[in-house]
């Protein structure tokens, strides 16, 4: 029987970097400008997963977008609410508590920060 020979190559996992030389840390991403935000209503960031709140005027607040019953990502916010459109749980938008269930638990908070207009990720 012939035996194929070959294919031994053992490959070894090249241990280079791709690191970027010389690179600025990196920034954290502007999520939105302030004004992006309405007074007492808020957006929802779904890529970030993430929902930042105005409830009120030059005051923001960002909660995590995934529903704490089921992990739906919550869909719109309303009347100082965030509202989950799967079983209908409804969070503040001042501190994202349960309103309404079957939600139990709060919106987690996500620490931002405002500078100048944006809106970024702490
Ligand atoms: Fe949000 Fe059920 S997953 S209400």
């Amino acid at each position: 029987m012939a035996a194929v020979a070959g294919c031994a190559s053992g490959a070894a996992g090249s241990a280079t970097a791709p690191t970027t030389p010389g690179a600025a840390p990196a920034k954290a991403k502007v999520l939105a400008k302030t004004s992006d935000i309405p007074v007492g209503g808020g957006k929802i960031f779904s890529d970030a997963q993430v929902v930042v709140t105005q409830p009120a005027a030059g005051t923001f607040k960002a909660f995590t977008a995934v529903c704490p019953h089921q992990g739906c990502t919550v869909a719109s916010v309303a009347s100082g609410k965030i509202i989950c459109p799967c079983h209908g749980s409804q969070f503040q938008t001042s501190d994202g508590s349960v309103v309404q269930g079957p939600a139990s638990t709060p919106l987690t908070e996500v620490p931002i920060k405002v500078t100048g207009g944006s809106i970024t990720l702490a």
